[in-house]
């Protein structure tokens, strides 16, 4: 059995737990009655795990596609929970060569959910095995090489796979057309954010106000990630500066403190906005050259920086590269033919 000589399962299951990631757990919904947000996706999701547990058969296949932070992951555990069967989770990188995939899928039990995170970096040769997997649950084994190569079905359990990406287009349309259920998740709207804000609050037991709550999430880029890792940081000020409760003065000065301004940019986002206005006369630039000067990797750029800056309207997309908007000069208060100035945010609002 050639695909179950090297290496042990554990070695390829994702293991996502630092600290932060593990106070992330608690604070995630278990259930989808608990899930705020992504209205119709949760409400075609309870229609289809309704339909497969009358029918008691596993869920179809699912791609979850969108930026960090939306709850890929945290949908994918709650769907697991929903049919009542394990979560399996291992991530495209992880997933060097076939046998990882193999050792894997032949030990998933009738109903497991085996979930991959960034399925888009899943190597070719592995993606090859998936198609047989997900399409008539088997895998077929080869012995052998070249004249003598034989091949050997295995079959599997049924299961469903969950993928998560955070850039579709890069997955081949043959695994894209074998997920039976795709949903793009959005950016959440403030008013979902408040209340994640509000339900994480009250499981970390601290005192919030809605003003508070609403400081948080208009700073939060649209991404419960991201609002609940500011909900932790404001937490600490109250509890050293406020006598441990959330209002709206300390949630501002909590985060000022934290270098994020009211639309919710940090330092990289101005520095990235700078650059493309004072490097390159407000573009177009192109990806990778806006990356190297930023000395930031492409797809963090990509995946987890440039699409809130995109929804927020401060950066263009254009056939050309990246263009600064009116709206990015106003925020850095550079007029618009642009000028040396850089960021030093104090200065630069003396200008006239
Ligand atoms: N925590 C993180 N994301 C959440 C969501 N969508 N609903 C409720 N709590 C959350």
């Amino acid at each position: 059995m050639i695909y179950e000589e090297e290496g042990g399962l554990s070695d390829i299951l994702k293991e996502k737990s630092p600290l932060d990631e593990e106070n992330n757990l608690s604070l995630r919904p278990k259930k989808l009655s608990e899930y705020i947000g992504q209205d119709k996706i949760v409400e075609t999701l309870k229609i289809a795990i309704e339909a497969a547990l009358q029918r008691k058969e596993p869920l179809d296949h699912i791609l979850f596609n969108g930026p960090p932070g939306l709850g890929k992951t945290t949908l994918a555990h709650i769907i697991a929970s929903e049919m009542g069967t394990k979560i399996i989770t291992s991530s495209g990188p992880a997933l060097e060569k076939g046998g990882d995939l193999m050792g894997i899928l032949t030990h998933m039990e009738k109903g497991d959910v085996f979930f991959i995170d960034e399925i888009h970096r899943i190597p070719k040769i592995v993606e090859e095995f998936l198609y047989p997997a997900m399409e008539d649950f088997a895998v077929d084994f080869i012995f052998d090489k070249g004249v003598h190569a034989r091949t050997h079905r295995y079959r599997l359990e049924p299961f469903t796979l969950i993928g998560a990406t955070t850039r579709a287009g890069l997955l081949s349309s043959p695994l894209r057309e074998r997920f039976g259920i795709t949903r793009d998740l959005d950016f959440y709207v403030e008013k979902d954010l408040v209340r994640i804000v509000k339900r994480s609050a009250a499981i970390l037991e601290v005192a919030i106000e809605q003003e508070g709550a609403f400081e948080i999430a208009r700073r939060a880029r649209g991404t419960p990630r991201v609002a609940n890792r500011l909900l932790k940081r404001v937490r600490d000020y109250a509890q050293v500066r406020a006598q441990g409760r959330i209002t709206k003065a300390v949630a501002v000065e909590a985060l000022a403190l934290e270098g994020i301004d009211e639309h919710g940019l940090g330092e990289t986002d101005r520095k990235l906005l700078g650059t493309i206005i004072l490097n390159y006369k407000g573009g177009p630039v192109g990806i990778e050259a806006l990356a190297s000067t930023l000395q930031i990797e492409s797809d963090v750029l990509l995946d987890v920086i440039e699409p809130y800056l995109l929804k927020s309207g401060f950066v263009i997309r254009t056939s050309q590269g990246r263009k600064a908007s009116e709206k990015a000069y106003a925020l850095l208060d550079i007029p618009l033919g642009g000028e040396p100035g850089l960021f030093d945010r104090s200065k630069s609002k003396r200008r006239p």
